[in-house]
């Protein structure tokens, strides 16, 4: 079984790079396969635990779904924790594209948003040397154990999801295709492939990885020890970002208008209408009151991060709502104007965003090819 990959060199590599501060400085391969002795070994009872001072990479996987346009909420509150985490633990961004097909049906549209995702998360920072971004259909592996998934999950704990039965309660007489019934199995390979230690998850996905380590654990049992439990962990909090129209929701595009909602691409001039036309209250005075003026409060939410500050400090330079709101609006173009530049040369060198997805998916199917065979392997299943 695995216990065979990794050399105890590239474990010292491992072990020397991690002592005290977690540097970066051995390769990507070392770090990947160096783990996997310590943690079979360590399952297996067969070593003896190192001492504490070791810190193992932690494997952390997200992903997300290219359906609909990045912004500002998106931005501040997810994708730049994102960057400014990448350098901590041996971090994979998946785009799943398969699990969006649940839902989209329409030629061409899933390509488009997924090269848009593609490039804003490399415009806003994430390395391609340093954290693997990957597109989930250039990786065959996820159908793959995505289906040996299905063969693992039951009927009725896919039954049981509470984001099939919210999904499915409002389509009364549409499409329901069985991929939105049978998602948690593919999303449980997507988390298993990479040995997975941590899926930084809200709450509306917390069943799918409980699943997932329901299913890895029966899988285990079945088959023998082939799988990493995952585990769900809150998510590094990010900006509050709150609607400009709505201050009491947090900032999303709905239907009808996106007035109170800054997108990643908006121009500066539409960037400016929108914070100036951004809901306050009746008083006058700045200070932050998340609870008594919530939209003030969420301009001075979204001006602290775009400058690096506290919204109280923030609050301190103001007493007029008019200054508070050209000074967010123009702090946000500030710090959107060399993603929205990065994100336009990217979009328009699709060579390069090629290369770029590439290196991410070499890397995602090194790990997830070898995850697969074992897993075969454990079935038990004729080689190749
Ligand atoms: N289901 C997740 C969502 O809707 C997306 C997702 C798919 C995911 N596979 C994943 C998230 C694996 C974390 C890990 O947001």
């Amino acid at each position: 079984m695995a216990g065979g990959r990794g050399s105890e060199n590239s474990f010292q590599s491992l072990n020397d790079g991690c002592h005290g501060t977690r540097a970066f400085d051995y390769t990507f391969r070392e770090a990947r396969f160096a783990r996997h002795p310590f943690r079979i070994r360590i399952r297996s009872g067969s070593m003896v635990v190192p001492p504490i001072t070791f810190s193992p990479v932690t494997r952390v996987l997200s992903c997300i779904q290219p359906t609909g346009d990045v912004h500002l909420g998106n931005y501040l509150g997810a994708l730049r924790v994102w960057v400014d985490g990448q350098h901590e633990n041996d971090v994979f961004h998946g785009i799943v594209d398969l699990h969006a097909l649940t839902v989209v049906d329409t030629p061409g549209v899933l390509g488009e948003t997924t090269i848009n995702l593609a490039a804003m998360l490399f415009a806003v920072g994430l390395d391609p040397e340093v954290a693997t971004v990957f597109v989930q259909s250039h990786v065959p592996e996820h159908p793959q154990l995505g289906w040996v998934m299905e063969c693992t999950v039951s009927f009725g704990e896919l039954s049981r999801m509470t984001q099939f039965k919210d999904k499915t309660a409002s389509r009364e007489n549409q499409f329901i295709s069985a991929g939105l019934f049978t998602y948690p199995a593919l999303m449980v390979a997507d988390i298993l492939l990479y040995d997975t230690d941590a899926v930084p998850v809200g709450d509306d996905q917390r069943q799918h990885v409980e699943i997932t380590r329901d299913v890895a654990i029966r899988f285990n049992h079945r088959f023998g020890d082939t799988f990493v439990i995952p585990e769900a962990v809150m998510p590094k909090a990010g900006a509050r970002v709150m609607d400009l129209q709505d201050p009491t929701s947090k900032m999303s595009k709905s239907a009808d208008s996106d007035a109170g909602c800054v997108m990643m691409l908006d121009e500066p001039a539409a960037i400016m209408k929108k914070f100036k036309r951004a809901v306050t209250d009746s008083e006058s005075e700045v200070r932050y009151d998340v609870a008594a003026k919530p939209g003030v409060s969420s301009l001075l939410d979204i001006l602290a991060a775009a400058t690096g500050t506290t919204p109280q400090a923030a609050a301190e330079h103001y007493t007029q709502y008019g200054a508070l709101k050209t000074d967010t609006g123009e702090a946000v173009v500030a710090l959107l104007e060399p993603i929205q530049a990065r994100y336009r040369e990217l979009i328009d060198d699709k060579a390069e965003l090629t290369r770029l997805l590439q290196i991410g998916s070499e890397r995602a199917r090194a790990v997830a090819s070898v995850t697969l065979q074992r897993a075969y392997d454990a079935i038990g299943l004729v080689p190749a």
